[in-house]
C-alpha cells in the first residue's frame, strides 16, 4: 500500500519521540513491501515562531493532502501563564481539529500484564482493564462563545443535535465491534448540554439492540474508572470530560506515555500521543516513544494493515517485557535506555522477519 503521511513533529519532546514513530513505520514498510511518503510541516510554538501562526495555511494544505497525519505534541512554557500571548501553541492544535473536522477521538486504555505494578493502582482491580474513551473533539466548551474582562468571564458549553448524533454513532459502532457495552459520560443532574446528550443517546438506543447503553455522571465515572476500570467497555463523553477522564485513566496503563490515541471525522485522521510536549525533558533523551509508536499503529490499522499493526504491538509489548524502557516505567536497578535505544530496538524487532 501507499501512503501519504503528514509528519506534524511539534515543539518540546515531539520531534525526539516523532523520529521513533517515522522509524517504526519504515520498519513496517521495509518489512511489509510498503510505501510510506512523509510530508513535514511545523505546527505548534515552532509555527508561531518561523510564521505568527501555530496552525499555518501551509500546514493545513499538507495535512489535506494526505492520507494521515502523525503528529507528536505542541506546547512552550514560554506561552503558558503568560496572559499578554496573542496566540498559544493550543490553538494551533484545537484549530488542527476543527479545521479537519476531526470530532471523534478515540482513547483506548488498556494494561499490558509487565507494567501493573506501575500504576498506583492495587493489579487485581487492574488485571483485564481494557476501555475505549471515545471524547468529542471539536465542540463543548473548547469551542462555544468565551468571554473575558477583568470582572467577569465565561465559557460556552454549547453543543447542537447533529455533533451529539454523530460523536454518538461512532460510540455506537465501536460497541458493536467490542463488548457491545456503552457508556454513556455526563452531568446531566446538573448541565442542559447533557440532558441533550443524554435524550439523544436514548433515542438511539433502539437502532442498537444489542448494545448494553448506561449513564454516568462525570463525578462518578472519575471514581469508577479507578475503582472498577473492568466495569467499562466503550465510554462516550463530552470534549472537556474527555480531556479530564483521559489523563486520569493514563494511571490504569502506569505511564502517560504508552498512550496512544485517532481523532477521526471529517477530513485526514490524525494519530496522536495523548501526552503533551513535556518541555522539561526536551533533548534529554528521556521520553518515551511508545505512545507515538502506537499511535502509528493505529495509522496502520485505519487503513486495514492490521497485521502490520499486531506487528508493532508485539515489538512495544516486547521491549517492554525485555525491560527496554524509558527511566520513568524501568524497574528498580534496570538497564538505562532513552527515547532513541527504545525506539531503535523496537523498530529492529518489527523489521525481524520472525517476529
Ligand atoms: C489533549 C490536550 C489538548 C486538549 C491541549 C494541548 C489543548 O490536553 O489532547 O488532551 O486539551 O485537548
Ligand atoms: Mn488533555
Amino acid at each position: 500500500m501507499k501512503l501519504k503521511i503528514a509528519v506534524l513533529a511539534g515543539d518540546g519532546i515531539g520531534p525526539e519521540i516523532m523520529k521513533q514513530g517515522v522509524a517504526a513505520l519504515d520498519a513496517v514498510a521495509k518489512r511489509f513491501g510498503h510505501q510510506f511518503i512523509y510530508q513535514e510541516a511545523v505546527c505548534g510554538a515552532h509555527a508561531i515562531d518561523e510564521v505568527g501562526d501555530p496552525f499555518p495555511e501551509e500546514t493545513f494544505k499538507v495535512c489535506m493532502a494526505a492520507d494521515a497525519i502523525l503528529f507528536a505534541a505542541v506546547g512552550d512554557p514560554r506561552f503558558d501563564n503568560n496572559p499578554t500571548a496573542k496566540v498559544r501553541p493550543e490553538q494551533g492544535l484545537l484549530a488542527m481539529r476543527k479545521k479537519l473536522g476531526l470530532f471523534a477521538n478515540v482513547r483506548p486504555v488498556a494494561t499490558f500484564d509487565c507494567l501493573l505494578h506501575k500504576s498506583p493502582l492495587k493489579e487485581e482491580l487492574l488485571k483485564g482493564a481494557d476501555f475505549v474513551v471515545i471524547r468529542e473533539l471539536t465542540g463543548g466548551m473548547y469551542f462555544g462563545e468565551k468571554y473575558q474582562d477583568n470582572d467577569k468571564a465565561y465559557d460556552t458549553d454549547i453543543y447542537t443535535r447533529p455533533e451529539i448524533e454523530r460523536i454518538l454513532k461512532v460510540a455506537f459502532d465501536t460497541a458493536m465491534k467490542r463488548r457491545k457495552h456503552l457508556t454513556v459520560v455526563d452531568k446531566a443532574n446538573v448541565l442542559a448540554s447533557s440532558r441533550l446528550w443524554r435524550q439523544i443517546a436514548k433515542e438511539m438506543e433502539p437502532q442498537y439492540p444489542a448494545v448494553t447503553t448506561d449513564y454516568m455522571f462525570i463525578d462518578n465515572a472519575a471514581m469508577r474508572v479507578l475503582t472498577e476500570p473492568t466495569f467499562f467497555d466503550v465510554i462516550v463523553t463530552e470534549n472537556t470530560f474527555g480531556d479530564i477522564l483521559t489523563d486520569e485513566t493514563s494511571c490504569i496503563t502506569g505511564s502517560m506515555g504508552l498512550q496512544p490515541s485517532a481523532s477521526l471525522g471529517e477530513h485526514t485522521p490524525l494519530f496522536e500521543p495523548v501526552h503533551g510536549s513535556w518541555p522539561q525533558a526536551a533533548g534529554k533523551n528521556l521520553a518515551n516513544p511508545v505512545a507515538q509508536i502506537l499511535s502509528a499503529a493505529m495509522l496502520l490499522e485505519h487503513f486495514g494493515l492490521n497485521d502490520e499493526g499486531a506487528c508493532v504491538r508485539r515489538a512495544v509489548d516486547a521491549s517492554l517485557e525485555a525491560n527496554v524502557r524509558t527511566p520513568e516505567i524501568q524497574v528498580a536497578g534496570g538497564p538505562d535506555y532513552g527515547t532513541v535505544e527504545v525506539g531503535r530496538w523496537i523498530a529492529d524487532y518489527i523489521t525481524r522477519a520472525e517476529s
